[in-house]
């Protein structure tokens, strides 16, 4: 926490003195620096602050990145939906680096992602406190309990998912997606607590799937043991050991081109 804390304060002092930017608020910090309480006029004091970017920092970062390593995992796995992601990242992108612009244009990688989570949901379990008497699959539950919801294996449950222990991605293609339980597939929660840094979390898992199949193949190391393991987020137990290899394309800011197949660092 010690760490942590001077981290985080360290950035509000920063920026308290740098002030606002000319233009306004640049990102998350600056706009809850600017913010002001509508009834009060008061800003939020820094332990307030202090909590707010370790709330995003904690819950944005992990979950995203979690994903990330499985999505790699899975595709190093079904080399049929690699290849059909390459095409879609070569047909749209060429040589260049993807904006949010392109996205729209690449609808697999982010059935791929959307995938990735519903088999491996990197918050596995959400909790609730019940605030009155009900019954839930035959069970007395009395007020004030604690229950989890889990997500896990909703996500692959039979009642909703054809062949739910199959990764793909076509779960997710339009068509398959009607008719749905629009809870089959929550990896982000339902109701008002429904994760604020959804989109966010999309557009950006999206856009590094672009770039990074763009530049590179990714094979799992066969000897390394793959075993999730369920703590706050579903994490590799004994993380993910995998090689990248460079694809064909040119090397941005180089002009060089890269050599298929060899291993990059
Ligand atoms: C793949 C990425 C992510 C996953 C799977 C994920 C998942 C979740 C889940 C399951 C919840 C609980 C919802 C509930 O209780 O019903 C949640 C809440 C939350 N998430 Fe995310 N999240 C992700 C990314 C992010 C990012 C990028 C941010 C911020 C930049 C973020 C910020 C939050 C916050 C602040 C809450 C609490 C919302 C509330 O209680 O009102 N998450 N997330």
């Amino acid at each position: 926490m010690e760490g942590l804390d001077e981290m985080m304060y360290g950035l509000i002092e920063e920026r308290r003195a740098a002030g606002t930017p000319e233009g306004g608020a640049k990102d998350l910090l600056d706009m809850l620096l600017a913010a002001r309480d509508e009834e009060t006029g008061e800003g939020m004091d820094d332990r307030e602050l202090r909590d707010e970017i370790v709330t995003t920092f904690a819950a944005g970062h992990e979950t995203t990145a979690v994903t990330l390593s499985w999505a790699f995992y899975l595709l190093s796995q079904h080399r049929e939906v690699l290849r059909r992601a390459q095409e879609e990242v070569d047909r749209e992108l060429g040589d260049r680096m993807p904006t949010v612009e392109d996205l729209r244009r690449m609808p697999y990688l982010l059935q791929i992602f959307e995938e990735a989570l519903r088999l491996y949901p990197s918050a596995p379990i959400v909790p609730r406190l019940t605030l009155r008497d009900t019954v839930l699959g035959g069970h007395h539950v009395p007020k004030g309990s604690r229950v989890l919801v889990n997500l896990f294996n909703i996500h692959r449950h039979p009642r909703h998912w054809a062949d739910p222990e199959r990764f793909e991605p076509d779960h997710f293609a339009a068509a398959e997606r009607k008719g749905r339980h629009r809870f089959a597939h929550m990896p982000f929660g339902a109701g008002p607590h429904l994760c604020i840094g959804k989109h966010f979390a999309l557009m950006e898992a999206h856009l590094l799937l672009a770039t990074l199949i763009r530049r590179y193949d990714f094979r799992h190391v066969p000897s390394h043991r793959v075993v999730n393991h369920a703590t706050i987020t579903l994490r590799p137990k004994y993380g993910m050991v995998m090689t990248l290899h460079e694809r064909r394309h040119a090397v941005p800011g180089t002009g060089a081109p890269a050599a298929a197949g060899a291993p990059a660092d």
